[in-house]
């Protein structure tokens, strides 16, 4: 459609913007010139979980589901809890290990690495520990999985908590601010997810 910027009648402007209009409310990515593909749109099980989270947004729900095709074509909702999980101790623990790297960083100040070190505590004996537990009991005890699923966040949250009090430039922690925040987006999917299993 770019191509059609050098001032075109009015008539064709108003039904350019109608077929937008027309493209944005039945693509689930208009900007994508690609036809949609199976793995595009949110099969109706993604779209009732990501319908239920409540901490993070149906379109952070839909796009970190996708980071495993395999969700699209999940049918029940302990499948895609597992997937779910999967997607979240693969995501928790590439943050703590970049966490870690930050920690071990010769340029950071020792009040940020000690804080940093407490994040990587966090991450391991809370999110990680939380995030597999419940993946495990997916199968068996689909409640205390829900309940960990939950749990996971709060060692996002007690690490935020950590920065906040350090005073620390945003530059310095806003990377992890942006990885806590993957936590919850998982936590809160894991929970919704897991809620649904009957
Ligand atoms: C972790 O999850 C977030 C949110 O879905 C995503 O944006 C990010 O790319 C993921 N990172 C990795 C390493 O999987």
């Amino acid at each position: 459609m770019a191509s059609h910027r050098n001032s075109p009648p009015l008539t064709i402007i108003t039904q350019l913007l109608s077929i937008s209009f027309f493209l944005l409310l039945h693509s689930p990515s208009p900007a994508t010139a690609v036809p949609a593909t199976n793995n595009d749109a949110p099969s109706s099980l993604v779209n009732k979980v990501c319908q239920k989270t409540t901490l993070c947004s149906y379109n952070d729900c839909v796009a970190a589901l996708a980071l495993d095709p395999k969700s699209s074509s999940a049918t029940d909702a302990k499948a895609l809890a597992k997937i779910a999980l999967k997607l979240a101790v693969s995501n928790s623990t590439s943050s703590e290990k970049y966490i870690d790297e930050m920690a071990k960083n010769e340029g950071s100040s020792p009040g940020l690495k000690s804080a940093l070190e407490y994040c990587v505590l966090q991450y391991q004996s809370v999110v990680l520990l939380s995030f597999r537990s419940a993946l495990n009991e997916v199968d068996d005890d689909p409640l205390t999985a829900n309940y960990d699923a939950k749990f996971a966040s709060d060692g996002a949250y007690y690490c935020g908590e950590k920065l906040k009090s350090g005073g620390f430039q945003s530059h310095d922690v806003d990377s992890i601010r942006t990885r806590n925040n993957y936590v919850t987006i998982y936590s809160d999917i894991g929970f919704a997810v897991t809620n649904m299993i009957s």
